[in-house]
Formats: structure tokens, sequence, C-alpha cells
């Protein structure tokens, strides 16, 4: 990256000042732009990494509110580029207006080119840091598991305890909602076993009719029911020496959980139909989405065979709880999917960014995966837009600078995550804030936040 040219953009509608600037950075490719949509235009085809753009553009030369909106336009396109508004002399409050906006920084003319200089060569120095960092990021995100992303601690811890856990022929349960990467660690598990160059069988418990299941994880023998005609072994069996994978172990009908934990006690199968007893030597890994707590206690799984499958659990965190995770991901699969399709794209736009970090995903990593795939495809800028991923009516306003507002905002985030993590306990969650209880009391009243030991003392609602 480093090695490209290092690329300047002027936004700047005085021709003496345009080629004064050419000439004093003649370290730098300098591309020039005299209005918003050239400078647009330049920014999408060179992707330059700094900016030094002019508050004063026409058709409002003498006024800033072209340039204010060229720069949320900059980057919102472009959010890591670094944008130094240029500023008449004195102008301090558009300035920090601008910075506000996320300029990087601001400088106020006349031009002394030094100065200048000095400051576009560090933020130039800090784009590549952070593109270094997160490049650094997604290589630490992909190294420990093949094809897995454990970005963010919740993720490298699991991704630690399937290292572990592989190598051994302990029998595990991985827990997790729709779409959060059980089929994936499963396979995790199999390839770094000592098993990896055997089978790896899956079955999926939920696809199959009862009455075809029992045959189809022990076999059967010829004659055994109309339509057996020929003796076939069962996926058990044929996983043997390897990996058997038993997915959504929950929706496994009662008759056959018995049988299923009477092979993992003996370690045979009896085909259906057959008398012989075969010995088969696999790992056995499980997975599913139910709360198997729940199963248990309403009679539709077996508490024995709950305690056998889960020798080792691994519980897979849905996406919206892996806070820092998210953006590594979704930069990961964007990578994957621009090149799977030949698409040259090189990041989100700040609104696509903040639509993913705040959406829901109900669907999980198989979501963000899907969304990504479709928005490469359809992304008409080199940046993935919120649009593009479907997620267009998730605020995409500009940031909000009014600071009654964001404070609101800020502090009713962590006092959620105070009741969450005290269980609502007011006094343990005043605790963690920092304020006393009768503060918290009231600001869960000014901000309208509810609370369960609140919520009992009080108003019904
Ligand atoms: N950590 C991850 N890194 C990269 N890709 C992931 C990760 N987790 C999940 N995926 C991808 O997301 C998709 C869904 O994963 P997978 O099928 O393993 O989920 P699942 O939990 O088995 O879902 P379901 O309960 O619906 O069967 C797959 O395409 C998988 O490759
Ligand atoms: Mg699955």
């Amino acid at each position: 990256m480093s090695e490209q040219r290092r690329r300047l953009l002027v936004v700047e509608d005085d021709r003496g000042l345009q080629s004064q600037l050419r000439w004093c950075f003649e370290d730098y490719e300098v591309l020039v732009a005299e209005d918003r949509e050239s400078a647009l235009g330049q920014l999408r085809r060179h992707e330059p990494a700094v900016v030094l753009q002019d508050l004063g553009l026409p058709p409002d030369a003498e006024g800033v509110s072209e340039g204010f909106a060229t720069l949320e336009q900059i980057l919102a396109m472009a959010p890591s580029t670094k944008v130094i508004v240029v500023t008449g002399h004195g102008d301090q409050h558009n300035a920090v207006k601008a910075v506000g906006l996320g300029a990087y920084d601001f400088y106020q003319k006349p031009v002394d080119t030094d100065v200048l200089q000095l400051i576009v060569d560090r933020a130039w120095q800090i784009h590549e840091l952070e593109l270094e960092n997160q490049r650094l990021a997604r290589q630490q995100a992909v190294s420990p598991l093949d094809g897995i992303v454990a970005a963010g601690p919740k993720m490298l811890q699991v991704c630690r305890i399937i290292e572990k856990v592989a190598p051994t022929t302990a029998t595990t349960l991985v827990l997790g909602e729709s779409g959060t990467g059980k089929e994936l660690m499963a396979r995790a598990i199999h390839s770094l076993s000592p098993r990896a160059d055997r089978a790896f069988v899956a079955i999926n418990c939920a696809a199959i009719p009862e009455a075809l299941l029992e045959s189809e994880l022990f076999g059967h023998e010829k004659g055994a029911f109309t339509g057996a005609v020929r003796q076939t072994p069962g996926k058990v069996e044929t996983a043997d020496g390897g990996t058997l994978f038993l997915d959504e172990i929950g929706d496994m009908p009662l008759a056959l959980q018995a049988k299923l934990l009477r092979f993992l006690q003996e370690r045979v199968v009896e085909r259906v139909g057959g008398r012989e007893e075969i010995p088969v030597d696999v790992r056995v890994v499980c997975a599913t989405n139910q709360d198997l707590d729940a199963a248990i206690r309403e009679g539709r799984f077996r508490e024995d065979l709950y305690y056998r499958i889960s020798e080792i659990t691994v519980r897979l965190p849905p996406l919206r709880e892996r806070e820092i995770g998210k953006l590594v991901l979704a930069r990961i699969l964007l990578e994957k999917a621009a090149s799977q399709h030949r698409r040259r794209i090189s990041g989100f736009s700040a609104d696509a960014q903040h639509a993913i970090e705040n959406h829901s995903w109900p669907g999980n990593v198989r979501e963000l995966e899907n969304k990504i795939r479709s928005a490469v495809i359809l992304a008409e800028g080199k940046h993935v837009t919120a649009a593009d991923l479907g997620l267009g009516d998730i605020d995409a306003s500009p940031p909000n600078l009014n600071l009654r507002e964001v404070r609101r905002i800020a502090e009713t985030e962590a006092i959620r995550r105070a009741l969450t993590l005290s269980k609502d306990n007011v006094s343990q969650a005043a605790k963690l804030l920092g304020i006393t209880r009768p503060t918290l009391y009231d600001l869960l009243q000014k901000y309208g936040i509810q609370s369960a030991e609140k919520a009992d003392g009080s108003s019904p609602g």
C-alpha cells in the first residue's frame, strides 16, 4: 500500500492557490478539484488518503454551506479519508464545526506552506497507521482457525476452546442461535483433530422424518422394512474413524434419543432388523439452536443424554452481542465477496458502518453474509452503502452534534448496560455507573427507562 504514490486531493476554486499547492506538495500525486462534484468524482476514482479542502466553494464561495456539504459527502463516501479543511482567516467557529463533523484537522488562510506540509504529512501517516491497524486486526481475526473469523474477545475465546477440545475425543455440544456458525465450528473441531483425514459425517436430525431417522443413523438389514432392498450401513458406521456431527440434536425424537444414548454408552450399533453389534469408533459433535434446559423441563429431551453429549459445551454468541467483532467480520466477508464477484470494492460507507453496528441481526452471521454478498453485486461505488445492504432505513442521518441529545443517548445506553449487568439491581447498577442510587432513580425517570426492580415497586406498566 505504501508503495503506491501518496495521493492528495486539493479541493480549491482559486487557480493561484491550486498551483501553489501543487508545487508545494511535489512528493505527492496532487489531484485537483474545483467544486463538490469534481471532488467526489476524484475521490471515487483515485481514493486519495488526504484531502485538503477549502470551505468556501462555489456556488457559495463566500459562505461555508457548500464546503460543509462537500465535507459530509466525502466522509460518508470514504470515512477513512483525512480531510483538512482550509478556512478564512480567524474563522475558528467553522473550523471547529468541521472537525465536529469528522474533518481530521483545519488550517486557516493565508497558507504557510511549511506548516501545511507538516499537517498533511502527519495526516497521511495516521491514515497509513489506521490501514495497517485494520489489516492487523483482520489478520489476527482470521488466523486461529482456518476460514473462521474470530473477531473480538468472545469469538477469540470460543476459538481457543475449540483448539483445546479438537484433539481430544470429548463429545462436544455446540450451542448458538441460527446462523452463528455451529456447523462451521463442528467442522473445525474435526479438521483440527487427529481424525482430520477420515470422514466428517453430518446428519440433520430435524430434516429427516422420524420413521427414517433410525435407519439413517444406524443402518438397516435387507428386508428390515418395506423398501429395504439391500443391507445399508448408517451414518454412524460411515463415520467410523472420523467425526459424526448430529445437527439439530434438540429435534431428535425421544424414542431415538434412547437409542443414541445407548450407542454413546456402548459404542456399538445395531442396524435396524439386525442382531449383530458392530463396534464403531466415532468422535461425536452435536449442535442445536434450542434451549435444551427448557426441552428437558418440558420432557422433550432426555437429561441423561444431555449430560452424555455435553462433555464439553461451546456457546456461540449471537452476532448482536459481538460488540467489537461485528465490523471486522463484516470487512472480511466484504473482501471475500468482492474477490469472489471480482468487484473492486474498498469498504463500507459511514452509514453502512453505522447500520451494521446497530442492526439486531436476527439471522446472525448468515444474514450478514447474505446481505454483504448481495450488496457487493448491487453497489455502484467503491463503497458499500447502508442502502446496498438493505439497511437504508436505519437512521442514515449525519452524525448528531446536539450535545444534550448525544448525552441522552450515551447515558441511556450506559444505564441499560449497567442494569443488565447487575440483573436489574439498582444499587449495584448505580455503583457500576459511579453515581448514587437517588441520582440513578432520577435518571431512570428522566429518560423513561424501566428497570424490573423499579417497576415492581411503582407503576404497573
Ligand atoms: N466466525 C465466522 N467466520 C466466518 N464465517 C462464519 C462465521 N460464523 C458463521 N459463518 C458463516 O455463516 C454461515 C452460517 O454458519 P453455519 O451454517 O455454521 O451456522 P449454524 O449455526 O449452523 O446455523 P443454523 O442453526 O441455521 O444451522 C456460513 O456460511 C458460515 O460460513
Ligand atoms: Mg447449521
